[in-house]
């Protein structure tokens, strides 16, 4: 059985490239509608309600492009709006769970780190996930919210002073925790991974949550007879809600790869 289907993914802004680009990596198969919510970013800043109320709007929007399953790929929701997914129609796969898993599986120590937007960080989201699996781990969480504009900026080499700076500030209680396990628990940190490992050393295992969730996601297209049909590639295609050049320019950073032109089209969630 095959289900032809695409694959939902929605972010608040650009940032859930990083996710798109290891569910493309793990299935290339699979056609992609991705959702920026480039109009309201950042989303790691705003109230509960609001960001509850914003996901609950993207996702109408992937429903009515007939997704098969969605993705929260946004740290920020997958903390504190996972259960506005509660009753969707399809399956629904945040960032949260399987990133904790991966970490409480990698950990030798105990001692785990996370770091993420400061609503990620104020909801205990991973610590929560964490110490059910593993209750006597300790949980160091900070907020480092420089890094999405640092990363917007374009600053990212692990070789730019700011960038080496701001990362080594804001790890240090990581580094102090002697946490053997650190979780990037945002959209954007992926980009940082070269900076943080020089930071936190080679000792420390980096979890990327996209890589986690696309091996999650593969695991239930496949169990569950959904996967795409047999051919070359998918198609992926990108809808935002504001400056569909800015997010094509920029893309390219998040993604590993060109968005052409014709693929990235502008949209109003306001009414859904
Ligand atoms: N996508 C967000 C996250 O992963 C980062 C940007 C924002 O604050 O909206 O938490």
């Amino acid at each position: 059985m095959a289900d032809g289907r695409a694959i939902g993914v929605f972010d608040s802004g650009l940032g859930g490239l990083t996710v798109t680009k290891e569910i493309i990596k793990r299935l290339p198969k699979e056609d992609i509608v991705y959702f920026g919510d480039t109009g309201r970013v950042p989303y790691g800043t705003r109230s509960r309600e609001t960001i509850r109320k914003y996901a609950a709007q993207d996702e109408r929007f992937l429903l009515k492009h007939d997704v098969k399953l969605i993705v929260a790929a946004c740290g920020t929701v997958s903390s504190v709006a996972a259960d506005v997914s509660h009753n969707l129609p399809v399956p629904f796969f945040e960032m949260v769970t399987h990133a904790a898993a991966a970490a409480v599986n990698k950990t030798k120590n105990r001692k785990i780190g996370v770091i993420g937007t400061s609503a990620t960080v104020m909801s205990a989201s991973h610590k929560k996930e964490i110490l059910k699996l593993m209750p006597d781990a300790e949980v160091t969480a900070v907020s480092c919210s420089l890094f999405v504009p640092m990363v917007e900026e374009g600053w990212f080499s692990p070789e730019d002073v700011v960038v080496k700076e701001t990362v080594r500030r804001y790890l240090q209680p990581i580094i102090e925790s002697g946490s053997d396990t650190l979780i990037l628990g945002c959209t954007h940190y992926p980009v940082l991974e070269e900076a943080i490992r020089r930071t936190v050393g080679e000792n420390v295992a980096l979890i990327n949550p996209g890589v986690a969730v696309a091996e999650a996601v593969a695991e239930y297209l496949e169990i569950n007879g959904m996967s795409a049909e047999s051919r070359a590639s998918g198609s992926h295609v990108f809808f935002v809600s504001d400056k569909p050049y800015s997010f094509k320019t920029q893309a390219s950073v998040l993604l590993g790869e060109e968005i052409d032109d014709r693929k990235v089209e502008q949209v109003d969630l306001s009414s859904l």
